[in-house]
């Protein structure tokens, strides 16, 4: 009797077939899954990463409230033209604060994860409202809306709460001075050193241009100029060299 006859026998009867497949199905599923319990942590702790300020969350609820992630991704993949265009590639702990994760699955536009520090907030500001204005071969909608629309902030401390109900690490001052926090992080002239002590490497300032409100488009753009700038890269690298 061949070995195909035999497999035959297999082919043929269902109840054989069907425990078959699942004895096959679990060996596969154990071999990928077992060693997932033997390491100390699927992410690599990276120095520099800091949940989001209060203000940079609210802009990233934006980011998600209006789609941007059906057009831009946010994780640069380690191959060389994509290393080139948009910087070191992504590590996993650069959005182990993300709940939901950005790192999107289409790239009608560039990826984002790098983009802070890239252009100016004039320059995003104008390519929000008017993205042809800058870019005239671009097809991103007009975000022009966001700057005319006051930041609905009263309940930021409860977004503060529900990410460290999934685990960001939120404490308790952080959450009882959200709002505080958020405002002045928009505010230059503000008292901002209870905010510097609570979140490192931040950006102070009027982001949209009009200091009388803080608008969603505040928000956006202070999360868009932090993106991909918390971790310094260079030391990283140094280590890796290292290794
Ligand atoms: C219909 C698809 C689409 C949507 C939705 C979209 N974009 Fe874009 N975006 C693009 C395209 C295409 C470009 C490249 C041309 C340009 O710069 O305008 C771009 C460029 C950008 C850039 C410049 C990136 C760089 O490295 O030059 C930023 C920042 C950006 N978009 C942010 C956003 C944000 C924030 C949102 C959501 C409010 C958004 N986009 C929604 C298509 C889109």
């Amino acid at each position: 009797m061949s070995i195909l006859d035999k497999h035959g026998k297999i082919e043929r009867n269902l109840t054989l077939l069907f425990v078959g497949s699942l004895v096959a199905v679990l060996i596969g599923g154990i071999v990928e899954i077992a060693p997932l319990f033997y390491v100390k942590n699927t992410i690599e702790k990276v120095q520099g990463m800091r949940p989001y300020t209060p203000l940079e969350l609210a802009g990233r609820n934006i980011y998600v409230r209006e789609g941007c992630y059906l057009c831009h991704s946010q994780m640069i993949r380690p191959f060389r033209d994509e290393v080139e265009r948009y910087g070191h590639y992504s590590l996993a702990a650069e959005s182990m604060y993300d709940h939901p994760f950005q790192w999107g699955s289409k790239r009608t536009g560039p990826d984002l994860a790098r983009v802070g520090g890239r252009y100016s907030d004039d320059w995003h500001v104008q390519h929000l409202i008017d993205p042809q204005s800058v870019v005239p071969e671009s097809i991103m909608p007009k975000y022009g809306f966001l700057a005319a629309t006051a930041l609905a902030k009263s309940d930021i401390s409860g977004h503060l709460v529900a990410n460290r109900a999934v685990g960001v690490p939120y404490d308790d001052a952080m959450i009882s001075n959200a709002l505080a926090d958020l405002e002045a992080q928009a505010d230059s002239e503000a008292d901002t050193s209870g905010l510097e002590s609570r979140y490192a490497k931040i950006s102070i300032r009027d982001f949209d241009g009009n200091p009388r409100v803080v608008s969603e488009m505040d928000a956006l753009v202070a999360y868009l100029q932090m993106l991909g700038t918390l971790v310094d890269l260079k030391a990283y690298q140094q280590n890796e060299n290292l290794r």
